[in-house]
């Protein structure tokens, strides 16, 4: 797998674990992957730092975009990122102990920088540990704001700004809905609502052809519109 083209460019030295093709790095969809997220932070923060359950795992897990990498077929390094007003803060990196050396680490971020500049955000906020100041200003193109310093779960940390390029790709308001309607990270494969071009053949017979949605939505798919639920489609518009 390569770096991501927008994220590598918050990476210093993008060059330098490029091309590794036993990494893979993917956005955690499934209850199975979040378990080897929890694994991977349950070794490293816990086990390692000596962190408690309740700070490691603080009740934001499932309200986080989780990234997963793989060394080959195994799980090798997370992290975590939640969305706020113009910026996302970037949290719970870690490698497993085996897979250190870099190469990990600089995926999960290209990859977390370019999903981040894709939702259009155009800075990342981590609060990192003092004594890793050094890692992270080799590995990312980022700066330290101010030097105060604050503690939690027995470390000193310090707030480090991440400024990202504009993405030319960003997601607006105005994308084509089908983009937007595809997996988180996913939005430059065709996903399962993309209109097919052939439609999969049927031995039964077909029904007559349904009638067109009216102009103002039947009083069934008004409510299940109202209630978020699935509603009877009309003709598809053609994606851009
Ligand atoms: C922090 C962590 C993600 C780093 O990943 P890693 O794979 O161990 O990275 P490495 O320490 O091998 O460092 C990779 C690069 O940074 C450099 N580096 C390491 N420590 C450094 C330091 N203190 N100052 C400057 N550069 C440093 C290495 O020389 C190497 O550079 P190169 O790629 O140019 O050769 C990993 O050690 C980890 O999971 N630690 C436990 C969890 C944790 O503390 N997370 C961070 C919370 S803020």
């Amino acid at each position: 797998m390569a770096h991501p083209a927008i994220g590598r460019m918050a990476l210093r030295q993008p060059a330098r674990h490029q091309n590794r093709a036993d990494i893979t790095v993917r956005v955690v969809r499934t209850l199975d992957d979040l378990q080897r997220v929890s694994v991977l932070r349950g070794l490293t923060y816990m086990a390692e730092q000596d962190c408690p359950y309740d700070e490691e795992f603080d009740g934001n897990d499932l309200c986080g975009l989780h990234l997963l990498a793989f060394v080959g077929k195994e799980p090798a390094g997370t992290l975590r990122l939640r969305f706020f007003n113009g910026f996302v803060k970037l949290e719970r990196l870690c490698v497993d102990r085996r897979q250190r050396g870099g190469a990990v680490a600089s995926f999960l971020l290209s990859h977390a920088f370019e999903i981040t500049a894709r939702k259009g955000f155009p800075r990342v906020i981590a609060h990192i540990q003092e004594r890793l100041e050094g890692w992270w200003t080799h590995i990312v193109k980022c700066q330290v704001v101010g030097r105060q310093t604050f503690d939690f779960s027995g470390y000193s940390y310090l707030v480090l700004e991440i400024p990202l390029p504009k993405h030319p790709q960003a997601i607006q308001f105005e994308s084509n809905p089908y983009v937007m309607i595809r997996p988180e990270g996913e939005w430059d494969h065709e996903g399962i609502l993309d209109p097919k071009s052939s439609k999969p053949q049927t031995s039964k017979p077909l029904r007559a052809a349904p009638t067109l949605q009216p102009a103002s939505p039947s009083p069934i798919n008004a409510r299940a519109s109202r209630s978020g639920a699935r509603v009877q489609r009309p003709t598809r518009i053609t994606a851009a």
